[in-house]
């Protein structure tokens, strides 16, 4: 089987890519910039970017099935002038076009938890968006709906990790008390590359997570007691997104750009509807603390969406 992947360089595309060549699939990696990019042995290296119609043919040229980890939340360098969300879309009606003519059978799509009744974010509204742009093509669609994924480099952890590190006293909003169903990035990984080899999940949306539904402040706890650091966190009525993207900028490696949507999205619950992926995909969930134990042993990443 051949498998692109895009956002090779990302957090979860870097952690894909092992564990399917450990499987013995014959991976090629999509980014924007090969020249930065340092590829394990055995991964073809494609240039391409999404917002690209043309450079996509290729990448996409005797793919069986395309793995799609692309997002726009951070700088827009190729100064379109078009918002995160107009990328986004844009790119996945490019990415879902070419696909189709080239054949692809399946794209794996990695999208948010989130219901519509909860007046979503616009990341999360844009993730939604995504999905449904890649589903209106000729290959199947598998998507899988994750709230924040736990692992070094992933941003809402960095985020959460950096504030929780540096701040002895937090200020923060009432998200704090929004609930969501965190996963572990090791789980994450197996529903991923599970899905390539059930046939079953084509043409399907599951929602994924760890076993555990967390308050954002229960996790700042849970976090800073296995780092052994004495927390107070102050809850205030309003702080803005703007304002607070300004002060995670400021104190954590994540930019501003992909702060600020992420940040928008904590008041939105993100909790898994059923667990209908682990009748095809089975795996032992990662419970919450075991999943900040296991990342925080990974190294930490310099920048991120810089
Ligand atoms: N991290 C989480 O906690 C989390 C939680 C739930 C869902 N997800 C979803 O998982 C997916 C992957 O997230 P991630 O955390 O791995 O993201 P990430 O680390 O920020 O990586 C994003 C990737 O997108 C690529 N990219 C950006 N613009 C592109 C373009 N125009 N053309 C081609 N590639 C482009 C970048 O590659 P280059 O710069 O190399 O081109 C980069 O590798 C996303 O759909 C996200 O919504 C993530």
């Amino acid at each position: 089987m051949r498998v692109l992947v895009t956002g090779a360089t990302g957090f979860i595309g870097s952690l894909l890519i092992p564990e399917l060549l450990a499987q013995g699939v014959q991976v090629r990696a999509l980014t924007r910039n090969p020249a930065r990019y340092a590829a394990l042995p055995g991964v073809e290296v494609v240039q391409g970017d999404v917002l690209d119609r043309a450079s996509l043919t290729n990448a996409l040229r005797e793919i069986d099935v395309a793995y799609y980890f692309v997002h726009s939340m951070s700088k827009d360098t190729r100064g379109t002038g078009l918002s995160f969300e107009e990328r986004d879309r844009l790119g996945a009606q490019h990415f879902v076009d070419a696909a189709g003519e080239q054949g692809v059978q399946r794209i794996v799509y990695l999208g948010g938890l989130g219901d519509d009744h909860d007046a979503l974010s616009k990341h999360l509204l844009s993730r939604k968006e995504v999905g449904e742009v890649l589903a209106s093509g000729q290959p199947k669609l598998t998507t899988l709906r994750a709230a924040l994924i736990i692992g070094a480099g992933g941003s809402s952890f960095e985020m959460l990790r950096y504030l929780t590190d540096r701040l002895p006293v937090m200020i923060a909003p009432k998200w704090l008390e929004t609930r969501s169903q965190p996963i572990a990035a090791r789980d994450c990984l197996k529903y991923l590359a599970g899905c390539l080899f059930e046939d079953r999940t084509s043409g399907r949306t599951f929602d994924i997570g760890g076993p555990d539904i967390v308050t954002y402040h229960q996790l700042i706890g849970i976090y800073a007691q296995l780092r052994g650091l004495k927390r107070f966190i102050i809850g205030v009525p309003v702080l803005t997104p703007r304002l607070s993207s300004y002060w995670i900028n400021l104190v954590t490696p994540v930019s501003a750009e992909l702060a600020r949507p992420l940040v928008d999205g904590l008041k939105n619950e993100m909790i898994c509807h059923d667990q209908a992926i682990l009748d095809l995909v089975p795996i032992e969930r990662t419970p919450i603390r075991e999943a900040i134990r296991l990342a925080l042993q990974e190294p930490r990443p310099k920048n991120i969406g810089a």
